[in-house]
Formats: structure tokens, sequence, C-alpha cells
């Protein structure tokens, strides 16, 4: 059997990673600007982790959730504490993709609407109502397509005012824009969503899949904005690399049984791996970590010539630049050895490392863009 060949590939094989660094097949040794899609939160085989995922390992690491499972409520108190959502309720399941399903779903059942409203370039996942949510047709299947979504431009306050009414089920948002290529709603925009679903009864949904989990420099990026929604979905640093997803729901949603559900979710494992990630970025002060370094980063990268402007908050940035920079992943790749992101806007650069980066690694990744630039603008 072949594999089904839906991922075009970068030719190198990663067979070891330790913090902010990966080793291929050949011993070449790679810096790790991308965290493996912003997934790798705490840094790669973190001890900790390691040990945690280890240790449940031996005793028992897959029942269903017709038992008790004590690591979720473990997990449910620490991701309440770290993230200042105490009064919120944890459902747990396996993407990013099957959390925002979730959200919608349960979003629906409780107003009983269906129009949902989501907004330009947003990405929330493959799967039917968050793909229909997503803004890329290409990626849409016939079956999936569906007159319920409603889009509208990003950050745009009247088009907002405008579209909703009582018919509005949700509205969803990205903490921050990543796969649309690093894009931060502003403080007022989020403000507005808050207030007119409150008005209407409309569930406010942050997909903070992405930006979540420290990386914008507090626990998630929507925190910024002093606004509080109604469901937050979370999957990609969560488990630093184990398949985890989540949702944490405000506790107007009234939970019942078999109301949700999901055979893998919220299983030993994935919790032993979850509390060690919590456990990290409490301990390491990450979320600190993250923001001092992305501040850093973003003000070295401004001065860059060539960089037209550069996004985001913490370690999720995206440097827009004057042309397209598949060449100069290409050489950064592979002349410099450090792995960096694409975006859905073919001119803009994605970083998204581990949280762990330190100053030096930030250097090393700035000095290699910077002369990766200078080739490029003399060519
Ligand atoms: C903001 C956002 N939401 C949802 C998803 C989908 O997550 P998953 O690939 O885990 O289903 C992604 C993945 O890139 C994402 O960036």
């Amino acid at each position: 059997m072949k594999l089904f060949d839906v991922y075009p590939l970068l030719d190198v094989e990663p067979v070891k990673a330790s913090g902010c660094w990966l080793w291929d097949k050949n011993g070449n040794k790679y810096l790790d600007m991308y965290g493996g899609h912003a997934v790798i939160s705490i840094g790669h085989t973190h001890p900790h982790y390691v040990k945690l995922i280890d240790a449940q390992l031996e005793k028992i690491g897959f029942y269903s959730n017709s038992v008790r499972i004590p690591l979720q409520e473990e997990l449910a108190q620490k991701l309440g504490e770290l993230s200042g959502y105490g009064d919120f309720n944890l459902f747990l399941c396996n993407s990013g993709a099957e959390a925002n399903e979730n959200a919608l779903k349960l979003a629906s059942f409780h107003n009983g609407r269906k129009k949902i409203i989501s907004f330009s370039k947003a990405f929330h996942g493959r799967t039917s109502l968050a793909v229909a949510a997503t803004d890329n047709a290409s990626i849409v299947a016939p079956v999936n397509e569906t007159e319920n979504i409603l889009f509208l431009p990003f950050n745009d306050e009247t088009a907002l005012e405008q579209a909703m009414n009582e018919s509005i089920c949700a509205v969803i948002i990205e903490g921050m824009q990543g796969v649309g290529g690093v894009h931060v709603p502003t403080d007022s925009f989020l403000q507005k969503a808050k207030l007119l679903c409150e008005k209407q009864n409309a569930a406010l949904i942050l997909d903070e899949v992405q930006s979540g989990y420290g990386r914008s420099g507090k626990f998630f990026a929507h925190q910024h904005s002093n606004i509080k929604p109604d469901i937050i979905t979370t999957a990609k640093g969560m488990g630093n690399g184990f398949p985890i997803g989540g949702m944490l729901i405000s506790p107007k949603f009234k939970a019942k049984h078999h109301l949700l559900g999901t055979t893998f979710g919220g299983n030993h494992l994935a919790c032993a791996a979850a509390i060690a990630v919590l456990d990290v970025i409490k301990n390491e002060k990450l979320m600190m970590n993250a923001k001092a370094i992305g501040d850093y980063m973003i003000a070295v990268l401004k001065k860059i010539t060539g960089v037209k402007e550069v996004r985001g908050r913490g370690l999720m940035i995206g440097v827009e630049l004057e042309f397209p920079c598949d060449q100069l992943r290409n050489e950064l790749i592979f002349t410099h050895k450090i792995f960096t992101g694409s975006s859905s806007n073919k001119n803009t650069l994605r970083l998204l490392p581990p949280l762990t980066l330190s100053k030096e690694e930030a250097e090393i990744f700035l000095h290699a863009f910077a002369a990766v630039m200078k080739k490029s603008l003399v060519k």
C-alpha cells in the first residue's frame, strides 16, 4: 500500500528532537522556528513531558469515557487555573477541527439556531462545519457546502453590526488568524463581537487552536482584548505533539448526558501529556518568555530591509515581504538549517517556534533571515 499523497513534502527526515532543535537522518541539526505548525509549545521531548507520558503508559494508556478518569479532572483544574477560566467547563476531544465542530454544534443545541458568522481568511479545520466556516473554497467539498455560514470582512465592525440579528447562532473568530497570514483582531472588533453576541443571544466562539496555550504571551490571545467568549477551542500546543483538543465552555451552557462524545477524547495518555504541558508552561514561565522573545524579534524584524509588515504577538509572528517567500524559506531550511512556516498569503512567512525559544536561538534565526533577505534583494 502507498500513502494517499495529500502533503507536499520537504525533503527532510527528522529522527530526533530536543528543545527547539531537530536532527535529520544524516545528522544535520535544524532550528525549529515552525514548531511543527504551532504544536510544539514546551519544546521537543521535554524531560517532564517524557516522564509523565512514560509513567502513565506503564500504568494504563486508554480506557473509554464510560469510567472515571481523574486525570481529566486534574487537567481541567490546572487548565482553569493557568488560563483564568476556572469557572468554565472542559470537553476533551482530539484535534482542532473536532473542537470547533463541537463548539458550533453546542452553540446550535443551546440557542436552536443555524446561522454562523465567520470571517475572510479564516481557518477552522477540515471537518464538515469547521471546513464550511473556513474561507478556502478549494478544501470545501460539495457535501460540506451550506447556506448557514456567512463570511464577513475581518475586523469590520460595521459589517458585523449589520449582519447580526436574532437568527445568528454563533460568531467564530480566531484569537489571531494563523493560516491566513497572522492577522490580529483589534480589541474593539472583539469587544463589539462580544457585545453583539450578548445582545442577540448568539455564542461567541474564540478559536484558540493555534494562538492559544501561551503563544501570544497570554494564555489565550483574546485575553489581550479583555473579553470573555462563550466557548474557547484549543488543540495544537495543548499536547505538545500528543493529539488532544478541547473546548472551554461557559457555565451558561448546560451539559446533558450523550449531548457530545468521542471515543479517544480525554484518554489517559493524552491527559498525561496535556498536564505535563501545563506544568511546564507554569513552572518555566513560558508565557513571559513568549512575550519577551516575541517582542524582541518583532522589533528587529521590522527594521530589516525588504520586510513590508510584521504582524502578531508573542511567538506567533507573520513577516510579510515585498515578494513571495518560498525561495527564502528553501534557503533558510537547506542552507541555514532553519524550519519556518508559510501561510495562505504567498508573501507571508510564519514563525511559530516552541515557547522555550531563547534569545540566542532567536538571534540565530534573525541573522540567517537578514542574510537571506539581503541576498534576495540583490538578485
Ligand atoms: C485556527 C485553527 N483552527 C483549527 C485548526 C484545525 O486543527 P486540526 O488540524 O488539529 O484539526 C487549525 C489548524 O491549523 C487552526 O490553525
